[in-house]
């Protein structure tokens, strides 16, 4: 296991384009999959999650081409073009998919496989997946008329053997963008319409894709429904920066005074933005340049400096548009003025790992003093953070929050499991240390 050191630093400036965003460029691939004829992908995230969809597709029958991009601007985003030529909505043929790390492709591809009759797929993924609940796909699905067995009915291995499926109206207990694009890809096979009903709005780019591949989508007051198609024509897609990768280094550039740093084509659609409102509620201003609305997904470059930040309470609406940044929040929250709380957020436990005490054991590894609830964390701000060794536990976004922790802290910050940060970030280190060094 890799063991990294970060040390305290001196401000961070300068400008990068972040990785391509991991949630769009699964999809992506996957509609690309159900496609007719070749779709074109520009800036294909290059991290390990993404490209164990390449290899499902692949496995699924998809032909995929791919080129590396050094990335040049806007039209040439750094990471994969990938070129797909799609199986059609019901041409994936049987296989096992080896899912690795990534849940997002545990939950949305068996929305698609389901509706496939005649054939049959196992899917399994590494230790951290065979610990993440599918019960909340298999329960819906079920109700559809999908045939799926799973470990303990609720982990994988998850089993699917293709089969009619009929339109519902499902009212998800939780707001997850997983489980809704599950449900609306199985719709694009289901006889009659689909409807997901959100208790809070999620990202959304399900939803987009689809139209723009020419299915029946439409969503209103957190309805989301969708009629069957007769096939789908993926087309262009240019992939913007990830806001969830984008939000270490921001962070990192309000944590270290004198610090003014710019990131570059991120995506802003507005289910993703939670973090820019919170960090705004907490004293930091956030510059939006270079703003481009669509078509397709909108993005920006965001620009930030250096802030003393207020503690804030963080819960409702706000949870499901800032879940992957929640614990950047929790750091963030060390460095405030007061007691920061973090509720409505029991979806933490479920990640890669459980983020309420994967968070909690790092923070006060360093000093921090934090105390982790059912739902959530509250975090006294101490004005800064000592130090020392935290362990990423295989999750990705855990190592990430120790180096920019160790950048911000008094001694530095040695994190053991580093290597996790290619999972969604690859170059991280590379990045952060393009802003510090000059
Ligand atoms: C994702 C949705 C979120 C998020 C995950 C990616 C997606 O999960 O935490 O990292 O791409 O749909 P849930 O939908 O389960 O909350």
């Amino acid at each position: 296991m890799s063991s990294t050191r970060f040390a305290p630093s001196r401000a961070l400036r300068g400008s990068l384009r972040p990785p391509s965003d991991k949630s769009i460029s699964h999809r992506a691939a996957l509609i690309a999959a159900m496609g007719e004829g070749t779709a074109h992908v520009n800036g294909y995230l290059d991290g390990a999650d993404t490209l164990s969809t390449l290899a499902a597709i692949e496995k699924l029958g998809a032909k995929v081409t791919r080129e590396r991009n050094a990335g040049e601007g806007v039209l040439s985003p750094p990471g994969l073009t990938v070129w797909i030529d799609g199986v059609g909505l019901r041409g994936a043929r049987s296989t096992e998919i080896d899912v690795g790390n990534a849940g997002t492709l545990l939950r949305l591809l068996p929305g698609w496989l389901s509706g496939q009759v005649g054939e049959r797929w196992t899917l399994d993924g590494d230790e951290s997946i065979r610990r993440r609940p599918v019960d909340r796909i298999a329960a819906p699905l079920r109700q559809m008329g999908a045939q799926l067995t799973c470990r303990e009915d609720r982990l994988p291995p998850l089993e699917i053997e293709g089969s009619e499926l009929r339109g519902i109206t499902y009212e998800m207990p939780i707001a997850s963008a997983q489980v809704k694009s599950c449900l609306l890809f199985a719709g694009l096979l289901a006889e009659g319409e689909t409807r997901v009903i959100e208790p809070l709005s999620s990202r959304d780019h399900t939803e987009r894709m689809l139209k723009a591949a020419g299915a029946s989508v439409t969503n209103e007051e957190n309805v989301v429904a969708i009629q069957p198609v007769e096939s789908l024509e993926p087309g262009e897609l240019l992939v913007p920066a990830d806001i969830s990768s984008a939000a270490f280094p921001l962070i990192a550039a309000v944590l270290v005074p004198g610090s003014e740093v710019a990131l570059e084509e991120v995506g802003v659609n507005p289910t993703r933005t939670g973090l820019l409102t919170i960090l705004e509620r907490m004293g930091v201003e956030i510059e939006r340049e270079r703003e481009v609305k669509g078509p397709g997904e909108p993005f920006a470059t965001l620009r930030v400096r250096s802030t003393p930040l207020q503690a804030i309470e963080v819960g409702g609406a706000e949870i499901p548009l800032a879940i992957d940044e929640l614990p950047l929040v929790a750091l963030a929250a060390c460095f405030a003025e007061g007691t920061t709380v973090i509720r409505d957020a029991e979806e933490l436990r479920r990640k890669e790992s459980d983020r309420i005490e994967t968070v909690t054991a790092a923070l006060r590894a360093l000093g921090g003093h934090v105390e982790p609830t059912e739902d959530g964390m509250v975090i006294e701000g101490t004005g800064g953070l000592r130090g020392g060794t935290i362990e990423s536990h295989g999750d990705h976004r855990i190592a990430m929050l120790g180096a920019v922790a160790g950048l911000a802290s008094k001694e530095g910050v040695e994190v053991v499991g580093m290597d996790a940060a290619a999972v969604s970030y690859p170059g991280f280190e590379r990045d952060l240390a393009s802003l510090t060094s000059r």
